[in-house]
């Protein structure tokens, strides 16, 4: 018997529709392989080199096999695809459980298990399966559960990432129809408000997700600043604050780490945000436990999260999503530490990577709007 694929830590890597929706070709492709592993991405983790939709010919061949769009892979998709290997990377394809795509490509509806067996041969490590076009009498939870039973016995191990936009509730039933990860919001876009929503959102659902089954929160728009050919993510981009409360907030809540921005020519800020060896450590922290949420007592709209981590260490983010300048905090008896403990907190910044020294009893700071601060805190007797 083959090894079970049950992903105990989110994937990481990088996709490419929101920079590049339908404008690549394998050249292009290729050349990001090469930033993934030259701009040291891949041994930050990011290790998934994922193609988003129209990466195919309109229609199958005459067999009804699905065919690689000859404009932009003249040879074919498998040399694409062991270029991406002898990198050691893995590599992702997209498709839909609909008759199309969302862009209007073939989907798979019906063609579950020739795709599946297309892709093995392939190589494929990861499909990104998406939810467009399906007929109208039916529901998402059977198409995902047929994929997934295909990709199962393809002959190869293949992430099943389930696109489903977080409908249907979701979240009752996606583990048990084999997915791996599952979109639970719409489409990101690169803008503070749909970066909040996003969040806000997936707030209310903290301990969905998790090994095995992760909550996908879409990609990332860190670094766009507003760029790209995909109309649809552009939107005027965010601040460098904003994504850094972006990654922190994903990281934090164990989303997927899929980076979405042209990662070959993003300035050095933004590098050094994807690459924050001390966020991704809490993403990718081996217990993969969630966050729960605190009350903040100098200001009820802040968002105090907190995540045991192996260990005994803590992660503490305190999140600014108002517009003005506000406070954020904790006090550690809200969190389990009593004062009789006479213990108290030592607090390690993860974005400036400092060490605080050891807090006693609360801790609190000053926000900008938008921003953030996160800790990696250990229990220490003082
Ligand atoms: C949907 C998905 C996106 C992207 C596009 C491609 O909108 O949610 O992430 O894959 O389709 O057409």
């Amino acid at each position: 018997m083959r090894e079970p694929i049950f992903p105990q830590l989110p994937p990481m890597g990088w996709n490419s529709w929101n920079t590049f929706y339908d404008q690549y070709d394998a050249k292009l492709i290729m050349s990001v392989a090469d930033a993934l592993t030259e701009k040291g991405y891949a041994e930050k983790g990011y290790r998934y080199l994922i193609l988003d939709d129209c990466w195919a010919a309109k229609e199958r061949d005459g067999k009804g096999k699905l065919v690689p769009d000859p404009a932009k892979f003249p040879d074919g998709i498998r040399p694409v695809i062991d270029y991406v290997h002898a990198k050691g990377l893995k590599f992702g394809l997209y498709g839909c459980c609909g008759v199309r795509t969302c862009a209007g490509y073939p989907g798979s509806f019906e063609h579950e298990y020739e795709d599946a067996a297309c892709f093995a041969e392939w190589g494929v490590d990861y499909l990104k399966y998406d939810n467009c076009h399906r007929p109208n009498s039916q529901g998402s939870e059977m198409l995902y559960r047929r994929m997934s039973m295909a990709l199962r016995n393809c002959g190869r191990d293949i992430i099943l990432a389930a696109c489903q936009w977080g409908t249907e509730d979701v979240e009752t039933w996606i583990r048990s129809s084999g997915a791996h990860t599952y979109r639970s919001t719409v489409d990101i876009q690169d803008s503070w408000a749909s970066v909040k929503s996003i969040a806000e959102q997936r707030l209310q659902h903290l301990s969905c997700g998790g090994p095995g089954c992760f909550d996908d929160m879409d990609m990332l728009v860190a670094g766009m600043y507003g760029g790209g050919s995909n109309p649809e993510t552009s939107q005027g981009g965010c601040t460098a604050e904003e994504y850094r409360t972006h990654f922190a907030l994903w990281a934090m809540l164990n989303a997927p780490l899929i980076i979405g921005c042209d990662i070959r020519s993003a300035d050095e800020e933004t590098r050094q945000l994807l690459q924050n060896a001390d966020l991704i450590a809490l993403n990718q922290d081996p217990e993969c436990r969630t966050c729960y949420r605190l009350k903040c007592e100098c200001n009820p709209g802040a968002v105090v999260l907190v995540k045991p981590l192996a260990g005994g260490d803590y992660a503490v983010g305190l999140f600014n999503f108002s517009d003005s300048e506000g406070c954020a905090g904790v006090t550690f008896w809200d969190m389990g530490l009593t004062a009789a403990s006479g213990m108290g907190l030592r607090f390690y910044d993860c974005m400036d990577h400092r060490d605080l020294g050891v807090q006693k009893e609360a801790f609190r700071i000053l926000l900008p709007p938008h921003g953030c601060r996160v800790y990696r805190c250990r229990p220490v007797k003082q």
